[in-house]
C-alpha cells in the first residue's frame, strides 16, 4: 500500500475501553485531616471539586482558614515533640513502609480518582503517578534508619514542622515527594493540596489514619491560594516546601524573607528538546510526543520547546504531524486516550490565550484534526512552527499540549537558544553520538537532562531547577537534605 494513502483517522480508531469506576468511593463531603481526625472547617465553608472532563461535581471539600491552618500546625508541633521525634528511626521507617504497602493495595482506586479529579489519562495515573508515588514512600522508608550513615561525621536532626504546598498536575505524586522525605527524616507536616485536585490527598489521609500513624504527624488542610498563604505566613513552621508557579514561588520568597523558615521551591519550566541530525528520528518523535502531549502539557518539566537540526527538519515535522493526527483526545478514563482533559477552565483559558498570542506573533499554528468532546475542558495537540526566540510562546510557560518549534545549525546555536529563557528545569538531547550527549547536557543550564528519552523518573534521582525554576532538590539523598539540620 502506498503509505501516503494511509488515512490515519480511520486506521487508528479504537473501540471505547473505559476503566471502571464502580469500585470507587468518593464521599459527598471531605473535612480537613488534623491531628489524626477529620475535622470540619472553623468557618464552615466548603468548595466544590469537579471532574474537568465532564464539568460534573465530584465532591465538596473544606475551605481552610487561618484558624484551621493554626490548628494543623499546633497538631504537627505536638506530634513532633511528643511522638514522632521520640520514635526510633527504624520505627518511623516501618510506618512509612506500611503506608506504601497500603497504597499499593489501593493503587487502582487512587489512579481512577486521580483521573476523575484532575483530567489526566488513566494510562498516566495508573502507570506513572501512582506507582511512582508508592515508590517514593518505599524509597524514603528505606532511608529512615540510615540517615546518620549518609552524612558521615554529622548528627542529622529533623528541621521540625514543614508546611507543604502542592499543585494540581501530579496531585498524589507531589504529596509523596513532600511527605515521604519529611517523615523519613523525622519531621511532621501540614500539606495543602491544590484546590482543583484535593481528592487523592484526602484518600491518602484515610490510609494514614488506618495505618495508625501517630496523630498529627501528617495533617492535610484543603483550600485555595488564601489557605496556602495562611500556611506560608504561619509563624510556627520551620520550613516551606512549594511546587507550583514561579509567580507564587516569588510571593512565598518575599513572604518568608527574614524569617527562620527554610524553603525549597520547585517552579515552572520551558524545557528544550534538541534533535540532532544523527538521532534515531522515530524514537525522537515519540519522545517529543511523550514529553509534551501525553500529559496535556501539564508538567513543569514538559518538553515544550523543540529544536531540530536543519537537515532533518522536514522529516521530523512530517513525522510529528502524522503522529499528532493519531493521538486520541478525550475521556481520561479510556485506556486508549493519549490526551485527557485540561485541568480547569482557568488553565484552558490560559492555553487558549497563548494560542492567540502565538498566531499574533507570527508563528504558524498547526493542530491535529481531531474532534474534541462537547463537554469538559479539552485542547487539541498543537504545534507552533517557525518560532523565533523572542516570542512569548517560546519564552513563557503555557502548561498545555502546545509545542513551539525552531531550527538550528550547530550545537552551539542550539545550546545558546535552549538556555535563553528565565527557566532551567529540564531538557532533552536526541543524538546517536555519546560525546554530543555529554557536551550538550553539560552546557544546558537546567537541573535534569534526558538523553534519547524523556520524562523518566526514579525516586533515587534528584530533581529541581536552575534560575527561576526553583531552589533545592527533591528525590534521592538530595531530597532528604532540606529536611535535616545538624548538631
Ligand atoms: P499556583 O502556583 O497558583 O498553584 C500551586 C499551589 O499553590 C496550589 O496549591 C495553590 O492553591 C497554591 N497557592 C496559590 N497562591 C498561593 C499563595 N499566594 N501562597 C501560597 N500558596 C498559594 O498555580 P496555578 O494558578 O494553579 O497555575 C498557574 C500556572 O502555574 C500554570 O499555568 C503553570 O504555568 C504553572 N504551574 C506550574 C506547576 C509546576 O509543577 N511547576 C504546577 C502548577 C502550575
Ligand atoms: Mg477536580
Amino acid at each position: 500500500m502506498d503509505p501516503k494513502s494511509l488515512d490515519f483517522k480511520t486506521s487508528w480508531e479504537y473501540a471505547p475501553a473505559p476503566e471502571g469506576k464502580e469500585h470507587i468511593k468518593i464521599n459527598a463531603r471531605y473535612e480537613h485531616f488534623i491531628g489524626g481526625e477529620f475535622v470540619a472547617p472553623a468557618k464552615g465553608r466548603y468548595f466544590e471539586t469537579i471532574n474537568p472532563a465532564t464539568e460534573e461535581k465530584l465532591s465538596e471539600v473544606a475551605e481552610g482558614s487561618s484558624e484551621d491552618v493554626d490548628k494543623a500546625v499546633v497538631a504537627a508541633r505536638a506530634a513532633l515533640d511528643k511522638s514522632w521525634s521520640k520514635l526510633r528511626a527504624s520505627e518511623r521507617g516501618k510506618y512509612i513502609y506500611r503506608l506504601a504497602r497500603m497504597m499499593q493495595e489501593r493503587a487502582r482506586e487512587f489512579a481512577v480518582i486521580e483521573s476523575l479529579d484532575g483530567g489526566k489519562t488513566i494510562r498516566e495515573s495508573r502507570d506513572v503517578d501512582v506507582p511512582l508515588a508508592i515508590a517514593h514512600f518505599f524509597y524514603y522508608a528505606g532511608w529512615a534508619d540510615k540517615i546518620r550513615y549518609a552524612f558521615p561525621g554529622k548528627t542529622p536532626r529533623p528541621i521540625g514542622v514543614a508546611g507543604q504546598i502542592i499543585p494540581w498536575n501530579f496531585p498524589l505524586l507531589m504529596a509523596a515527594w513532600k511527605i515521604a522525605p519529611a517523615l523519613a527524616a523525622g519531621n511532621t507536616v501540614v500539606l495543602k493540596p491544590a484546590e482543583t485536585t484535593p481528592l487523592t490527598a484526602l484518600k491518602l489521609a484515610e490510609l494514614i489514619q488506618a495505618a495508625d500513624l501517630p496523630p498529627g504527624v501528617v495533617n492535610i488542610v484543603t483550600g485555595a491560594g488564601a489557605t496556602g498563604a495562611a500556611l506560608v505566613n504561619h509563624p510556627g513552621l520551620d520550613k516551606i516546601a512549594f511546587t507550583g508557579s514561579t509567580e507564587v514561588g516569588k510571593l512565598i520568597q518575599r513572604a518568608i524573607a527574614g524569617s527562620r523558615k527554610r524553603y525549597t521551591l520547585e517552579l515552572g519550566g520551558k524545557a528544550a528538546n534538541i534533535i540532532f541530525e544523527d538521532a534515531a528520528i522515530d524514537q525522537a518523535v515519540e519522545g517529543i510526543v511523550n514529553g509534551i502531549f501525553f500529559n496535556q502539557g501539564h508538567v513543569c518539566c514538559a518538553g515544550s520547546r523543540l529544536f531540530v537540526q536543519e537537515s532533518v527538519y522536514d522529516t521530523v515535522i512530517r513525522k510529528l504531524k502524522d503522529r499528532l493526527e493519531t493521538l486520541i483526545v478525550g475521556d481520561p478514563l479510556d485506556k486508549n486516550t493519549d490526551i485527557g482533559a485540561i485541568n480547569s477552565k482557568m488553565q484552558l483559558d490560559k492555553i487558549s490565550a497563548y494560542l492567540k498570542i502565538g498566531v499574533a506573533e507570527g508563528a504558524e499554528l498547526y493542530q491535529s484534526s481531531c474532534k474534541l468532546p462537547k463537554k469538559g475542558f479539552f485542547c487539541k495537540p498543537t504545534l507552533f512552527l517557525h518560532c523565533s526566540q523572542s516570542q512569548r510562546i517560546v519564552q513563557e510557560e503555557i502548561f498545555g499540549p502546545v509545542l513551539s518549534v525552531q531550527t538550528f545549525r550547530t550545537p552551539e546555536e542550539a545550546i545558546s537558544r535552549a538556555n535563553n529563557t528565565p527557566y532551567g528545569l529540564s531538557g532533552g538531547v536526541w543524538t546517536d553520538k555519546g560525546s554530543k550527549i555529554f557536551k550538550v547536557s553539560n552546557a544546558l543550564r537546567c537541573g535534569v537532562v534526558w538523553a534519547n528519552t524523556y520524562n523518566k523518573f526514579d525516586p533515587s534521582a534528584p530533581f529541581g531547577g536552575y534560575k527561576e525554576s526553583g531552589m533545592g532538590r527533591e528525590g534521592g539523598l538530595h531530597g532528604l537534605q532540606p529536611y535535616i539540620q545538624y548538631n
